[in-house]
């Protein structure tokens, strides 16, 4: 994939927080959502690539745009797609920190086709990477990523989402002395924030969505970090939509690099909601400023794009909000 497409993700991502961020807290989800998922599907008009959706808004019969299998792209290289242009829905709807839009690119055959269902997850940043394993206990997993980071466990932050089914690693991430942030929603950018010193973030723990899992591992993947998820079915008809995807073994440790595989990735996303990492929409009378985090694995470049975009030009994106 040429160099400059990764600056065409950003713009891609940058839209959909353009659009979206105007629901920012007025209750509606959907709506919240559908701006996001249209201003994406437009935006990607303008890439020159040949990509096809394969972690998207659902399947083709539930969702009419972005939706797994769907081709975008104005042509160009072959890749495959993983998108989520708003991740927190919530978040947006109660004006909650944490929100992004989001895409990881890889060429084809290079990201898990995951399905929609849970997935266990660990992150970690790059000193701790090689050292942390899904199956040992949430202290020594503590132990670990406090000795690579140089410090005491008593000073490491783990993010956790905010559920019933977490209250067992909650009390072990308490009992083994870390300090914790619980989330409402959207483990994606804490995964990320994990990898990038100065976020106040060391570590991200618990069940998620298995289609974020695989974007925040492009985005650990670009950052040099580590994760590792194991699919968490719920019922024999998600074992079942796992196979039909091609994962026979519903219990194997997914490694980052089963997560993304190949040296050719690209991670874009704009934050829509204040967040540790990334600043949110922000309007103002001419036009919009968004913060946008652009990664390529294969350069290791991150960039940070703050972006001011003017609604009295001939901006693509800024009218659609
Ligand atoms: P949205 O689909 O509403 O954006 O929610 C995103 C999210 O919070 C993810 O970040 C997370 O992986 C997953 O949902 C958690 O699922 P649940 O809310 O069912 O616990």
């Amino acid at each position: 994939m040429d160099r400059e497409l990764t600056l065409e993700f950003a713009r891609v991502t940058e839209a959909a927080a353009l659009a979206c961020g105007r629901w920012m807290g007025k209750g509606d989800k959907i709506a919240a959502d559908q701006a996001a998922v249209d201003a994406m599907r437009a935006a990607f008009d303008t890439v020159s690539i040949s990509g096809t959706v394969v972690i998207g808004e659902g399947e083709m019969d539930e969702a009419p745009m972005l939706y797994i299998g769907e081709t975008v792209g104005a042509g160009g290289p072959e890749v495959d797609i993983a998108v989520d242009p708003l991740e927190g829905t919530n978040l947006v709807a109660k004006g909650l920190p944490g929100s992004i839009a989001v895409l990881a690119i890889a060429p084809k055959g290079g990201l898990l086709h995951a399905p929609d269902m849970y997935m266990d997850k660990i992150a970690v940043g790059p000193k701790a990477a090689g050292k942390i394993d899904i199956n040992a206990p949430v202290k020594e997993n503590l132990k670990a990523v406090a000795g690579a980071l140089d410090r005491r466990i008593e000073d490491l932050v783990v993010v956790i989402l905010d559920r019933p089914r977490h209250s067992r690693i909650v009390k072990e991430v308490r009992d083994a002395g870390a300090r914790i942030k619980l989330i409402a929603d959207g483990d994606v950018s804490p995964a990320v924030n994990a990898a990038i010193e100065g976020t106040g973030v060391h570590m991200l723990l618990g069940i998620g969505g298995a289609p974020e899992g695989v974007i925040a591992a492009a985005a650990l993947k670009c950052l040099g970090g580590d994760m590792q998820g194991r699919l968490w079915p719920e019922n024999d008809s998600d074992v079942e939509r796992a196979k039909a995807m091609g994962i026979t073994d519903i219990k194997k440790v997914l490694t980052i690099d089963d997560l993304v595989h190949g040296e050719d990735v690209m991670f874009a996303a704009t934050a829509i909601t204040e967040g540790d990492l990334l600043r949110g929409v922000n309007y103002f009378g001419g036009g919009a400023r968004t913060h946008t985090l652009v990664m390529r694995y294969k350069t290791g470049t991150v960039r940070f794009v703050d972006a001011i975009h003017k609604s009295d030009r001939k901006s693509l994106f800024i009218k659609r909000v």
